[in-house]
């Protein structure tokens, strides 16, 4: 299976993305969560992205298809992959396209815009492990620590609410446009994402015919 996981910032995205994973045994590759991690580093590409990314601005079309042909040909996504984060544009999704790239099936996580400002405000993770928490739908035992290792929870430096709402702003308007590409394509499913995450989960499979 080629997925595309497709929404809006916080739609869900990363939360269905490790569950799929593991369903599908595949590897799922964040765009975002490739970037955050090149920040730290302070690769080349990290100091590129840090700007754009903590104003809730996209990363020029140019460096993120190089860093995403890059990790598509490393051999665990020989058997399938899941691509979360990417494409954002429409250069981003014709580049994959003359790439030869055969996407199987692009899943639209759809959230309204109110949701996904409580959810992203609401959003922490571990300062050591990166673990996900969410203070609202998924609490650490220990408020403001990580259960795994211990390590400090923090808020997402582009979870602000200026930077959410810029981030939904060019979503709007550069990324979902590319659902006519893929609906062009007969790929595109649409899942409601705004449930319980029970829920949701149930979603997203029958909308991929998972289980069936
Ligand atoms: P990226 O990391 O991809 O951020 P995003 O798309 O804004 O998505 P998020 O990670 O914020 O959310 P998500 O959809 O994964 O939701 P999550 O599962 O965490 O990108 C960051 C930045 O990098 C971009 O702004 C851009 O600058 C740059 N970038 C990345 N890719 C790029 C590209 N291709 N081109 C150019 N620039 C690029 O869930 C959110 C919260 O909600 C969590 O707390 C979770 O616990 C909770 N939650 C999830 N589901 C539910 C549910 N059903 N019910 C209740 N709570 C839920």
């Amino acid at each position: 299976m080629k997925l595309i996981l497709m929404g809006p910032p916080g739609a869900g995205k990363g939360t269905q993305g490790e569950i799929l994973e593991k369903k599908l045994g595949i590897s799922t590759i964040s765009t975002g969560l490739m970037l955050r991690t090149a920040i730290k580093e302070q690769t080349e590409v990290g100091k590129a992205a840090e700007k754009y990314i903590n104003e809730g601005k996209l990363v020029p079309d140019d460096v993120m298809v190089a860093l995403v042909k890059e990790r598509l040909s490393q051999p665990d996504c020989e058997k399938g992959f899941i691509l979360d984060g990417f494409p954002r544009t429409t250069a981003q999704a014709e580049a994959l396209d003359a790439a030869g790239v055969e996407i199987d099936k692009v899943l639209l996580l759809e959230v309204d815009d109110d949701v996904i400002v409580d959810r992203l405000s609401s959003r922490r993770e571990c300062s050591k492990c990166g673990a996900p928490y969410n203070i609202k739908f998924k609490k650490p035992a220990k408020e403001g620590f990580c259960d795994s290792c211990g390590g400090e929870l923090i808020c997402r430096k582009d979870d602000v609410p200026e930077t959410i709402q810029n981030r939904l702003n060019v979503y709007h308007e550069q990324t979902e446009p590319i659902k006519e590409f893929y609906l062009a394509k007969g790929i595109l499913a649409v899942a409601k994402g705004e449930d319980a995450l029970e829920d949701t989960i149930a979603n997203v499979e029958k909308a991929l015919g998972l289980g069936e």
